[in-house]
């Protein structure tokens, strides 16, 4: 049986006051959150932060980037030991919104996945079709191939720590969702064509579903058979929708 994952994406929100209430709501809660591995990921200013209030608790930190360099000279990047030494034990790689708006391509995203694994960080490998691509019928060519960019880079095998988070474009941020259907037929076919090249692999990876996931419809989302949690972005800013979404996996 796979574990249930509720990763919160906070993006580029909140202040040093606001953070440190959300990381505290969300704490006072984890009692009611019994089957759920929760992790929350801050903007990188706030990571050490929200470790330390997170600290005590099954909480876990990500950074929602990772630099595919170690150190030296990346203005602006994070590495995985920076990462590391703040409390991250996770970091989100290939955001499509990193994707569309500064220009990551397949070939750096696996990179960055490289550089998690290589470092100790479990990477949440983030893919995802538009719309143009879903209505043009090549979404699961979309995932195959952005798949294809970290297999061919580090091998199947490397699928195996980490989680893949499939978040259709079209439904980041829209409040339109992919209906359960929509998502389980993308998650199923993402988990065969890795069972193809290794069974035990794919049998055991966490594959979230990402793209206004809500209190409202996380239960049946996460409900169905290869839907291994989410990926939450504007819900994950109140602590009561984020526990929720949590508890939807109870
Ligand atoms: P959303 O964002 O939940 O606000 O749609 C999800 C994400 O971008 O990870």
């Amino acid at each position: 049986m796979r574990q249930v994952m509720v990763a919160g994406n906070w993006k580029m929100n909140g202040s040093s006051d606001s953070v440190k209430e959300l990381i505290s709501g969300i704490k006072d809660g984890m009692a009611s959150v019994t089957k759920a591995a929760v992790v929350v990921c801050p903007p990188a200013v706030y990571i050490a932060c929200v470790s330390g209030a997170a600290d005590g608790s099954a909480i876990k930190v990500g950074g929602q980037n990772i630099c595919d360099e170690d150190g030296g000279a990346f203005t602006g990047e994070i590495s995985a030991d920076m990462l590391k030494d703040t409390g991250c034990e996770y970091a989100i790689v290939g955001h499509s919104e990193r994707r569309a708006l500064y220009g990551e391509t397949d070939a750096l995203v696996a990179k960055r996945f490289a550089a998690a694994r290589r470092n100790g960080i479990i990477p949440i490998f983030c893919i995802g079709e538009t719309l143009e691509e879903r209505e043009s019928g090549v979404t699961n060519d979309v995932c195959a191939r952005q798949i294809d960019a970290v297999i061919d880079l580090e091998g199947v095998a490397a699928l195996a720590d980490s989680v893949i988070a499939y978040e259709p474009v079209w439904a980041i941020g829209t409040g339109k969702v992919a209906t359960p259907e929509q998502a389980q037929e993308v998650h199923a076919f993402i988990r065969g064509k890795i069972a193809a090249l290794d069974a035990g692999v794919a049998e055991g990876l966490q594959i979230l579903y990402g793209g206004s996931m809500n209190p409202g419809n996380a239960k049946e989302l996460i409900g169905q058979p290869d839907i291994d949690g989410g990926l939450i972005g504007g819900a994950s800013l109140k602590a009561e929708d984020f526990l929720a979404i949590c508890q939807a996996a109870e």
